[in-house]
């Protein structure tokens, strides 16, 4: 058993230090956030992930996993530091790769010997070359290897998904420290892929983050075609599910994909073809369908509600998809924003992302967005800067309310809502609408002014992140 240091204790970094524990590996999970290290020394989780708690406390107590702000308490000794840090979007569409930077530097300062500096941050391809050099320019004294291990977990399933994995990819310059890499995994009993140079492994994670976001975005274009003609766009992809060349997954119609992984990946995916002057035509398509997906559902509300200003809308889910409480480029933000600005007001509530949506995430008020066509629809949210985020109840002003729970949601088929009305249909003869995008009517007694409900987080098997 290997002694490993973690690098980032975000969702990634956390499961992948809780899991190699569990199978057995010494691992100390570093990170630059003091609260997010206290609470973790407390077994205490900072962020919701089923499971997670039970596998870090029982593997803290068992004196596997450690946790420290200190690289100089992690990577002395280690054979493994395993790169997990966040990489936003940044200029351009590109990936911001300071954090990975500043934490290869920061191992470079603290390492004490010999190191496999594995990058499971999802980088796109020559970020390798880049950490070397930064390994190499910090410590001329000790000898570091980089491999790219790019990881594939979901949220929501983040430990299901790391302990069963479809396929472990490495890759390295370095074949020798790529399978020493693969190692680690080796009582998974997994499919490993070692790639034999580095971009190759790095250039897996973009090409399936972006094929998965351009099957929903091709499904949610065929859906489109299929209500002009009069087709049920589920029982299309149903159909086309049981192919068993094409399978069912990501193949759900609706208000297309958030989270932090496939916005930022299929722009940085573009951006780097772009520095390699070639015009990824493909990509855009699937990036601007997605952004008019959002704005659907605020026709769908129109055509429902015929006015939005004074309307109390109400949001079921916040977070990206199911079983998180990440709001990172979620729908449900984009969607909240627009209806602000139309003048409505929202009531909103999710399992899980309450108290993340308490904890300062804000809606900004957009000034002249006229939500609508899909020509228009990108108007509020062409600006790629995303994710804005929710206003909380405790904010002053109109905006957000968010609930404890939801009154009972009744969904009906007739067409126009009066304001204070306590049953509101819209849903659309739409298969769009069927497949989950609609506002449904909602049976409020205590909330006379709720004129229209709908679902903000789109199913898991399209809501995806990787
Ligand atoms: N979230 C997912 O579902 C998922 C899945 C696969 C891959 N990824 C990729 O994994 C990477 C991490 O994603 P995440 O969602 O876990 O991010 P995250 O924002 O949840 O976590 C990143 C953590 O890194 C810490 N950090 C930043 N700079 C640091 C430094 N210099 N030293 C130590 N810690 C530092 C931050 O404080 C934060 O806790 C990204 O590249 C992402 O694209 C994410």
């Amino acid at each position: 058993m290997s002694k490993v240091a973690v690098i980032g204790a975000g969702y990634v970094g956390l499961t992948t230090g809780a899991c190699l524990a569990d199978l057995g590996h010494d691992v100390t999970v570093v990170d630059i956030d003091k609260e997010k290290i206290a609470l973790l020394r407390r077994r205490m989780v900072p962020f919701f992930e089923p499971g997670l708690r039970e596998l870090v406390e029982r593997n803290a107590a068992a004196g596997r996993l450690q946790f420290t702000t200190s690289y100089a308490d992690a990577v002395p000794g280690a054979e493994f530091a395993i790169i997990a840090v966040s990489t936003p979007e940044g200029e351009g569409g590109e990936a911001d790769l300071s954090y990975v930077e500043a934490a290869a530097s920061s191992i470079a300062d603290a390492m004490d010997g010999p190191l496999v500096v594995v990058n499971k941050s999802t980088v796109p391809p020559l970020t390798g070359d880049m950490v070397s050099s930064v390994l190499k320019k910090h410590n001329g004294r000790h000898n570091a290897v980089v491999v790219s291990n790019p990881e594939f977990l979901r949220e929501g399933s983040a430990i299901q998904d790391f302990m069963h994995p479809d396929r472990i990819v490495v890759g390295s310059n370095d074949r020798q420290a790529a399978e020493k890499v693969a190692g680690l995994y080796a009582p998974l009993n997994a499919e490993v892929l070692v790639t034999p140079n580095i971009y190759t492994a790095e250039m897996v994670k973009y090409a399936s983050n972006a094929f998965l976001a351009t099957r929903i975005s091709f499904i949610n274009e065929i859906a489109w075609i299929s209500e002009r003609v009069g087709a049920d766009a589920k029982l299309v992809a149903e159909g086309m599910g049981l192919d068993k060349r094409i399978g069912p997954t990501y193949l759900d119609a609706g208000i297309g994909w958030g989270g932090s992984c496939f916005g930022k990946d299929v722009s940085a995916l573009t951006a780097v073809a772009e520095r390699f002057d070639y015009h990824p035509e493909l990509l855009h398509a699937v990036m601007d369908i997605n952004r008019d997906q959002r704005m659907l559902v605020i026709d769908l509300l129109r055509e429902a509600l015929e006015e939005l200003p004074g309307r109390v809308v109400g949001l079921l889910g916040l977070a990206f998809k199911p079983n998180t409480d990440d709001m990172r480029d979620a729908p449900s933000v984009d969607i909240a924003r627009v209806l602000l600005a139309a003048g409505a007001e929202l009531r909103a509530y999710d399992p899980a992302a309450m108290e993340r949506s308490r904890a300062g995430h804000r809606v900004e008020r957009v000034s002249a967005a006229r939500p609508g066509s899909r020509q228009t629809a990108d108007a509020p949210s062409g600006d790629r800067r995303r994710p804005q985020h929710l206003r909380s109840s405790r904010d002053e002003g109109p905006g957000i309310h968010l609930s404890r729970h939801w009154p009972g949601v009744s969904r009906g088929r007739s067409s126009r809502a009066e304001p204070g009305s306590s049953v509101l249909t819209s849903a659309k003869s739409c298969s769009l609408a069927r497949s989950g995008c609609s506002p449904s009517t909602i049976t409020s007694p205590g909330r006379p002014r709720t004129s229209a409900i709908f679902k903000a987080t789109p199913t898991s098997s399209f809501a995806s992140s990787t």
